[in-house]
């Protein structure tokens, strides 16, 4: 069954970073993926896109872009929001699974989105997922979860009422994980952080993404960590993620 992640938390925390790689190694193990650009900087479909693309401007009407990556397509962040905004005045629920119903999104393994911080798109996108992924990096970022988690204690109301009158399409299960990134176990703040984390229990990925200076330079460039640099730590943290979400969602559920 098609699960949709959405790559959610405060500003900075490596969302757009992880939406795209993570997206890009579920698409090189095989797996068939949409990339949704929810985020208002529109970084992450940059990234992804092929530069005839970029040029050419966009195609009336096509907003599945096929992508730079096998396997990956993308939804970018200006068609998120014109598609969604009809939806405003409908259950938030609604503008979501109305967009990826369009795009037959069963035929997909993963839908997997950069989600903004604040918003109408926020909102949508937290009501229809199935599956949260929220990166923590810094302390700062540790002190929002237990927020984070009293919002999606009080959304499980919300989607049970959904569920209720509306097609069951997506909802099921829910699965959040707390991803670490810009990990680095040396410092004072990686070890805090460590100890603090765990509270958290099994909500916490066994895979850490490492502080690796190759996603900067990789972003500067408009590339993913594969095309950048396929090689380095950063690269297989994300391909090693990829593979405990496939046996943590597909064999779970
Ligand atoms: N593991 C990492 N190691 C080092 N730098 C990283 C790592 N992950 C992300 N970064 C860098 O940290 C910065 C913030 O990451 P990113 O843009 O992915 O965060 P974001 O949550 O999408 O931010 P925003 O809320 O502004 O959209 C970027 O410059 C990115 O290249
Ligand atoms: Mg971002």
């Amino acid at each position: 069954m098609t699960k949709v992640i959405s790559v959610m938390g405060k500003d900075g925390v490596g969302k757009s970073t992880t939406t795209i790689n993570l997206g890009v190694a579920f698409g090189r193990k095989g797996k068939k993926v949409i990339v949704v650009d929810a985020s208002p900087l529109g970084d992450t479909a940059t990234c992804l896109l092929p530069l005839s693309i970029k040029l050419e401007g966009k195609i009336k009407d096509m907003v599945l872009y096929e992508s730079t990556e096998q396997n990956v397509k993308i939804i970018d962040s200006i068609d998120f929001e014109r598609l969604i905004r009809p939806f405003d005045s409908l259950d938030l629920y609604f503008g979501l699974i109305g967009l990826l119903e369009y795009f037959n999104f069963e035929n997909y393994d993963y839908i997997i989105i950069d989600t903004p911080s604040e918003g109408y798109a926020k909102s949508s996108v937290f009501l229809a997922a199935d599956t949260l992924i929220v990166p923590v990096e810094s302390s700062s970022s540790l002190r929002t979860l237990p927020g984070v988690f009293s919002k999606i204690e009080k959304r499980k109301n919300v989607k049970e009422d959904a569920d209720t009158y509306h097609m069951k399409r997506i909802g099921g299960v829910d699965n959040t994980f707390i991803l670490l990134t810009s990990f680095d176990s040396t410092t004072q703040t990686g070890k805090h952080i460590l100890k603090v984390i765990g509270r958290y229990g099994k909500t916490v990925l066994d895979t850490k993404i490492p502080m690796d200076v190759s996603f900067k330079e990789s972003a500067t460039f408009d590339e993913t960590i594969f095309s950048y640099n396929p090689n380095c730590k950063g690269a297989e943290a994300y391909m090693a993620l990829a593979d405990e979400l496939i046996s943590k969602l597909e064999i779970e559920n």
